[in-house]
């Protein structure tokens, strides 16, 4: 087993009604006047803040609001959220939402606490912070794992570059999860989400170490379970167990608890991180168009474990005679599950036309201008990554 280091700092308050304590929470973890950040108006419209706003004022917490996270959120608003927090003397920030507003309100904290550096230097890895402003979160879309991460992605407007973050100075103190809050998430938005779920642990399962056979055991019954709720979640968004296990998922897929982020691969994050910054595209959705490709351009660097995959995450036979065969059929059962999902497994069904410009654009971003490789199960430079982006 690799090396690792498991720190995962965040409480997490499960279940019916939960949002209501957000007050009490925010107080616990320190907050005198909060910045209650959100999004584009589901939060609004459900009553949810109504109900976030009632639960600051009974703990007698002053606040003032941020709306306007959008996907993929930009570094623009956050800009304009650590001038609020400046003006108003924040101390704690409250993300309402999907992870584009937890990592809106994460980037908010870096920067606010952190005013003599440009926030983009972080994400450019220019610069390290000092520290941060303490964030809670009340998610809304069991998807990127930002409740629990030690992550933020922000795309800066300027050139659509999209780019993460990651420290434990930005894990959320705390994080609120009401499986109900998901039943208003559309049938693409819940889909995206699972595909992304399943990513955060896919990336940490194919990360070439063998001896863990632990860490494999909590890999697969987690990829199975979000599967099988996924599955529920098509026929009746209103099954509360599902959205249960799936709002669990989500934030278990990327606490490490499946495997150290450090040692998974993160090829496909990676490839994807330009799709979404350059094209706007959901992330989930440009993760399920981008793996068959980078799967079928890797797999033999490790036959066995994408063989591990097929039979222990979808029940594929083992084929002993020939195991690349029982590796193919993993990826082609992938494939056949998210397409029946109505996700994309590819670009053209993602809606893009790759053209040569754009896969050398893509692939030049993704590389930083040919000054890294990324994957570890296979090193990809950037004629790698032009010819998965190609490919797929
Ligand atoms: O803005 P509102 O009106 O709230 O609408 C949002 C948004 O349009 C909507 N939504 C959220 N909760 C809802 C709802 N609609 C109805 N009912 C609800 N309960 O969903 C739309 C998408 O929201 P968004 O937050 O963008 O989605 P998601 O949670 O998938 O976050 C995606 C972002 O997270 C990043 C992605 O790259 C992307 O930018 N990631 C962050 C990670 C991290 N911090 O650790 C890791 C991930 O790999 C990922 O890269
Ligand atoms: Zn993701």
């Amino acid at each position: 087993m690799d090396n690792f280091t498991f720190w995962s700092p965040t409480k997490m308050i499960f279940g019916k009604g939960v949002e209501n304590r957000s007050g009490e929470l925010a107080k616990e973890f320190g907050a005198s006047k909060v910045l209650l950040h959100f999004g584009g108006g589901s939060a609004e419209k459900s009553g949810l803040l109504n109900r976030i706003r009632k639960s600051l004022s009974e703990s007698s917490l002053k606040f003032v609001e941020l709306a306007g996270a959008q996907p993929n959120p930009r570094l623009g608003l956050v800009r304009v959220g650590a001038e609020l927090c400046k003006k108003n003397g924040v101390d704690f920030i409250l993300a309402v939402g999907g992870g584009s507003v937890i990592d809106s309100a994460k980037a908010i904290a870096l920067s606010a606490a952190n005013p003599e550096t440009d926030v983009w230097d972080f994400y450019s890895r220019k610069a390290l912070p000092s520290g941060a402003i303490g964030v809670g979160c009340v998610p809304t879309l069991p998807a990127a794992g930002s409740e629990m991460s030690n992550s933020s992605v922000i795309t800066n407007e300027d050139g659509m570059l999209k780019r993460g973050f990651t420290s434990k100075l930005i894990c959320c103190k705390f994080a609120a999860m009401n499986p109900e809050l998901t039943f208003t998430l559309s049938p693409s938005q819940t889909q995206c989400g699972c595909a992304d779920i399943m990513m955060h642990t896919m990336e940490r399962y194919f990360c070439g170490d063998f001896g863990r056979k632990l860490l494999d055991g909590f890999a697969e019954s987690l990829m199975r379970t979000l599967m099988e709720a996924a599955q529920k979640l098509k026929e009746n968004p209103f099954d509360y167990n599902a959205r249960a296990e799936t709002m669990l998922a989500a934030a278990m897929s990327h606490n490490d608890v499946t495997g150290s982020r450090d040692n998974g691969d993160w090829a496909c994050h990676q490839l994807e991180h330009e799709l979404s910054g350059k094209f706007d595209v959901p992330h989930g959705a440009g993760l399920t168009a981008i793996w068959p490709a980078w799967a079928r351009y890797v797999y033999r660097k490790n036959i066995p474990r994408f063989a591990q995959f097929a039979s222990n995450v979808f029940g594929c036979a083992i084929d002993f005679n020939n195991i690349e065969h029982t590796a193919l059929k993993g990826i082609e059962a992938y494939e056949k599950f998210w397409e029946s999902q109505g996700m994309p497994i590819n670009m053209s069904q993602l809606g893009i036309n790759l053209d040569e410009g754009a896969i050398k654009e893509l692939a030049e971003k993704c590389s930083f201008g040919n000054m890294r490789t990324i994957g570890k199960i296979a090193k990809l430079d950037v004629s790698d990554m032009e010819s998965i982006y190609r490919s797929a």
